[in-house]
């Protein structure tokens, strides 16, 4: 049984698509929201490899391109291939203008992250 979603409101989807990236706090971590394929993704920002902020990376044919050491992370499920690891990512619900993000780290099952 899973557990039930709580949506916190973290910008608006204007704020986001603008600059295509964009960094908020929740509860005090920080998250990196991108805009890309007519969408909107939440990563942790900071990097799972040596904490670098994602949210000043690029995207980049459909990956985030990380400004530490260019490590790609999916921008679907977070998975790194040449690493063979997940950055954490967050489930996004768009109600509107606002960009909702459920704060809890989506499930990471090996190879698949979190699709
Ligand atoms: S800090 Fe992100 S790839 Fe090294």
């Amino acid at each position: 049984m899973s557990t039930p979603q709580t949506w916190v409101a973290v910008a608006t989807v204007k704020e986001v698509t603008r600059r295509r990236k964009l960094r908020v706090e929740v509860d005090g971590v920080a998250i990196a929201l991108f805009h890309a394929n007519d969408r909107i993704y939440a990563f942790a920002d900071l990097c799972v490899h040596q904490d670098r902020s994602l949210a000043k990376g690029t995207l980049l044919h459909g990956r985030v391109i990380c400004p530490g050491h260019q490590w790609r992370f999916d921008l679907d499920t977070g998975y790194e291939e040449d690493q063979d690891l997940c950055q954490p990512t967050y489930a996004v619900h768009v109600d509107g203008d606002t960009v909702h993000i459920d704060p809890t780290p989506r499930e990471v099952s090996g190879r698949e992250c979190a699709s």
